[in-house]
Parts: structure tokens; sequence; C-alpha cells
């Protein structure tokens, strides 16, 4: 039965609540990231569980109340830089470090994270 699980059966969502929630406040104390994320992130990290709920395989959480998540599209308001992305991802490896994620699962949730917020990139960091 372990074979047919998925990243978001093995994480729980116990666990993944707790990274986003921890995830998210290292971001509301991040230099780099704090000034383009609302003061208030209760509502992000609702959005970010419903999400990534869906994105490890779980149920359909995010699309079920706000549609197709064009990630990219949604992020275009915002200036995301080459260092946001690097600051992002530097923010999630911490939370995972203190949420206790460890081996293969942490580690290719991690490469996809990096891959997405590659995408995410929409701004150079000279252009802000
Ligand atoms: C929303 C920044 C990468 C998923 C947002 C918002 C900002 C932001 C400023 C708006 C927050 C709000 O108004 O509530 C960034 C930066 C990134 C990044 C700087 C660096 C690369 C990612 C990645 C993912 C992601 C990698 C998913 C794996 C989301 C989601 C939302 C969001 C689901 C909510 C969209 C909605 O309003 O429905 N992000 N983000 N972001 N981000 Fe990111």
């Amino acid at each position: 039965i372990e074979d047919n699980m998925t990243p978001f059966d093995r994480l729980g969502e116990k666990t993944l609540h707790n990274l986003i929630d921890t995830f998210y406040s290292l971001v509301a104390q991040h230099p780099d990231l704090a000034p383009i994320f609302p003061k208030d992130l209760t509502e992000t990290a609702r959005k970010q569980k419903q999400f990534l709920t869906q994105y490890l395989g779980g149920p359909p959480l995010y699309t079920e109340e706000h549609g197709h998540p064009m990630l990219r599209a949604r992020h275009m308001p915002h200036p995301v830089t080459p260092t946001r992305a690097r600051a992002w991802l530097s923010c999630m490896n911490e939370a995972m470090d203190k949420s206790g994620l460890t081996g293969p699962l942490r580690d290719e949730f991690y490469s996809r994270l990096y891959l997405t917020a590659q995408h995410m990139i929409n701004t150079p960091d000279s252009g802000e």
C-alpha cells in the first residue's frame, strides 16, 4: 500500500500545515520578501496550504475554491526577482529543517519547489 501513497499522504496534513506556517513566519522576517507580501499572512498561508496539498497529489483544494492556479500569472503583480526566488527557497529550506522533513520525500519536494520558484521569476534584479 505504501507504493501508491501520494507525497501528500506520506508527509501528512499536519506536517504540511506546520511547514507552511513556519515558512511564512520566516518570510515575514526576511528583508527581501516581507516588503512584497501582505502584513497579515493568514490568508496567504491558507491559500498556500490549499495549493501545496494539491501540488503534492492530495485533494484539489486550491482549484475548488480559486480555479486554475495559473501560478505564474498570479505572481505577475509582484516583482519576483532572482534574489527573491533565492530568498523564498532559503526560507523553505529552513522551514523544512525546523519541521523535521528529511530523506527522499524532502529532497523531491524541494527539487520541485526549486523548479517552480525559477518559473515564477518575472523581474530582473536590476529592474526594480
Ligand atoms: C502568492 C511571492 C514562489 C505559490 C504570492 C504572493 C506573493 C508571492 C507576493 C501574494 C501574496 C498575497 O497577496 O496573499 C512569491 C515569491 C516567490 C514565490 C517572491 C519566489 C520565487 C512561489 C512558489 C509557489 C508559490 C514556488 C508554489 C510552489 C503561491 C500561491 C499564492 C502565492 C499558491 C497564492 C495565489 C493566490 O492569490 O491565490 N507569492 N512567490 N509561490 N504564491 Fe508565491
